[in-house]
């Protein structure tokens, strides 16, 4: 099994197999209350203890059934990361007020049932927040009136979260990396670990394309974000299939295929070379299911990955992937 890693300066250890809880609130097409609490059930069974949402997913919702399911069991509580800014409208730098950041957050506390959030990440604010002391003086401020014990950010840019960290009492960076998204080694978990700050993988699996189920037929539904965000017309387009065109994404994940370990899944394998990084904290796939969830934990009892395999990976990232992406984020 893979082993517990610290969560930053927090003086807490996580699995490194989280939950990412965006899908179970929404913008990923139907998926039932019934099966979201069963999905998020089986990734905390399998010990998974680090789960991920937002203020915004299902405008609430994931963070509801996230307490929903955390007062039905018994044992130590998993650790809520979760985030605020996105509610702000409109989303301009000088709208992140304390006043409006401390009541999306009371709204984020009453969602989850907890009086003190674990964390709450300034979710992929504009860009002159990054250099706005006011905003990062505010949540200090919220920090210290105990409404929450943490505070970090989620970015879409290397350059955000370089700035980010320069704010005392950031804890935790939030980013994109996969095997379509691999500069946030090159360029940032160096400085993150020598800061001693948390490192958040998110969509570990682009969207979906990287469990090796997508073809060139697949369809979503329309209230998917992979049928409406792939330019990026409601929000950053890298949030969707990490911002690579889908036939060049596919092209590359049968590249990948022969790479991943017998007996594994694509999914597993995609998660394993995340955590071949000791910079990254945590990974959070998102699941929708029991399947996937179990599917996703099954990363923590595979071995370590061989230098060639890695090899192999970055040279189909390079060769495919790069010319896309490397420069954009
Ligand atoms: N700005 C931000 O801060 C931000 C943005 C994006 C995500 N996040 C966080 O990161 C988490 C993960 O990213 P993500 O959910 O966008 O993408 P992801 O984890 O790369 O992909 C998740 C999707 O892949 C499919 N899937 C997952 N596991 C599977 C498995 N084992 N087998 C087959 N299909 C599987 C599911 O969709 P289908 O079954 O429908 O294919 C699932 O919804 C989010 O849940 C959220 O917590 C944060």
């Amino acid at each position: 099994m893979l082993a517990p890693r610290p969560f930053g300066s927090t003086g807490r250890t996580v699995c490194p197999a989280g939950f990412g809880a965006w899908a179970i609130g929404g913008t990923w097409g139907e998926v039932s209350e019934a099966d979201a609490v069963a999905a998020l059930n089986e990734a905390l069974d399998r010990g998974v203890d680090f789960i991920d949402t937002a203020d915004v997913y299902g405008d609430g919702r994931s963070e509801r059934i996230i307490a929903q399911v955390l007062a039905t069991r018994s044992g130590p509580r998993p650790f809520v990361a979760t985030k605020a800014g996105r509610r702000i409208t409109p989303h301009l730098a000088e709208n992140y007020t304390r006043a409006t950041l401390e009541a999306h957050i009371d709204r984020s506390r009453a969602n989850l049932r907890m009086d003190c959030l674990d964390l709450v990440q300034l979710h992929c604010p504009p860009s002159p927040v990054y250099d706005s002391a006011r905003v990062f003086d505010a949540m200090t401020a919220i920090r210290d009136a105990g409404k929450i014990a943490h505070f970090g950010v989620s970015v879409e840019r290397i350059a955000e979260a370089q700035q980010a960290i320069r704010h005392p009492g950031v804890i935790s960076v939030q980013i994109i990396y996969n095997l379509f998204r691999q500069r946030p080694a090159d360029a940032f978990f160096a400085q993150a670990a020598a800061s001693g700050i948390a490192v958040i993988a998110r969509v570990p699996l682009a969207s979906g394309l990287l469990t090796g189920k997508m073809t060139a037929d697949s369809t979503f539904a329309a209230d998917d974000h992979r049928s409406f965000n792939r330019n990026g017309e409601a929000f950053d387009k890298g949030e969707t299939f990490s911002g690579v065109p889908y036939d060049v994404a596919l092209q590359a994940v049968d590249a990948l295929r022969p790479l991943v370990p017998q007996g594994a899944s694509m999914a597993a394998f995609a998660l394993r070379w995340i955590l071949m990084q000791q910079g990254v904290t945590v990974v959070i796939p998102g699941s929708k299911s029991p399947a996937q969830s179990s599917g996703n934990a099954a990363v923590l009892s595979l071995p370590l990955l061989s230098d060639d395999t890695m090899q192999a990976a970055r040279d189909i990232y390079t060769r495919l992937i790069a010319p896309h992406v490397h420069h954009l984020w």
